[in-house]
């Protein structure tokens, strides 16, 4: 590295030496010139503390967002039980505006408890609180699930969303409660997002990975070339018919708390749904990726393994 880049140290001279610098060597253009080793030193062990001390303040700050999620927690569960015990109508008959009344806020209840689900489950993410409970499970049953719970949200705003999990899946190890929180943030963005009239597809299917470039979890593998190979992998997909994302933001749309600028003003969230899927994706050895063009609705894919990373001998 030159010392061009650093402001407080004069240039070097490049040839002919100064008087003054005579008998040291001048190291000719290109080189690497030869700084002391405590010059050389002093950047770097500044620029390592300046890091821990980020660290040390970002993991601060997530455990300060995790303990105010946390502390919201309790009287919002007792707002959601007095609510529903309004609504049953047990301590006394209400009208029926009176229950419409209740029943708007008995909704936003449950959006502010999926607010602090999403801290909560963040800072737990970014502290290293999470461990992946992989057991042998069935897939499709697991994304049934997930369908039905959905369902009734899709059919209260007028969007069709379809389970199309086509081929037969074996066993395989997953953690059937993360990969329903990943399959729940997936569909959660579609239903957001696609306008009244549309459609959302849930699929999975058996696919081959070809990993012998190891992990890149920054573009769909697909458009690489591929050698045919035995499935190793599923292939989970949602896709949509609503607005598309703009092919700059495909990495993006993945980073903590990052919302495309403009297109999501229309609804509410915490630019975090995305984050956790990718965390918990690649805490099961996957990957994650979008191919979506505006206009032509979004297709958000996960890959994952059959078999767990450890037990293969992989390059
Ligand atoms: N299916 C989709 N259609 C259009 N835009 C999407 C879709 N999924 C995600 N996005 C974009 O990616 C952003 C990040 O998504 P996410 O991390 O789930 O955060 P949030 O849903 O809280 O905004 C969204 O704000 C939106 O701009
Ligand atoms: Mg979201």
């Amino acid at each position: 590295m030159s010392n061009n880049h650093d402001p407080d140290r004069p240039p070097i001279p490049e040839s002919p030496a100064k008087p003054a610098d005579a008998g040291k060597r001048v190291p000719p253009r290109g080189e690497t010139p030869h700084l002391p080793l405590a010059d050389r030193r002093r950047p770097y062990k500044e620029l390592r503390q300046e890091n821990i001390r980020l660290q040390e303040e970002a993991q601060r700050r997530t455990i300060a967002l995790a303990t105010a999620a946390h502390r919201l927690k309790t009287p919002l569960a007792i707002i959601s039980g007095y609510i529903e015990l309004l609504l049953s109508q047990k301590a006394g008959t209400l009208v029926e505006r009176q229950l419409q009344i209740l029943e708007e806020a008995q909704e936003n209840c449950l959006r502010l408890h999926r607010f602090i689900q999403d801290f909560l489950t963040y800072s737990a993410l970014e502290t290293g609180s999470v461990t992946i409970k992989a057991e042998l499970g069935d897939l499709n049953t697991c994304l049934a699930e997930v369908y039905e719970l959905w369902l009734p949200r899709f059919q209260k705003k007028g969007v069709a969303l379809y389970l199309t999990a086509g081929s037969k899946l074996e066993l395989f190890k997953f953690d059937p409660f993360k990969i329903e929180e990943v399959v729940s943030n997936l569909l959660d963005n579609s239903l957001n997002f696609t306008p009244e009239g549309g459609s959302v597809w849930l699929s999975a299917e058996r696919h081959f990975w070809d990993r012998r470039r190891g992990h890149d979890f920054r573009g769909p593998i697909e458009q690489r070339k591929l050698t045919s190979g035995e499935p190793n992998s599923v292939k989970v997909t949602v896709a949509d018919t609503g607005p598309g994302i703009e092919p700059e933001y495909h990495q993006e749309i993945f980073h903590d708390f990052f919302r495309v600028p403009g297109a999501s003003e229309s609804s509410e969230g915490t630019g975090l749904g995305l984050a956790i899927a990718r965390r918990l994706v690649q805490a099961h050895g996957g990957k994650i990726w979008v191919e979506s063009e505006p206009g032509s609705g979004s297709r958000v894919s996960f890959l994952l393994l059959l078999e767990p990373p450890s037990r293969k001998n992989e390059g």
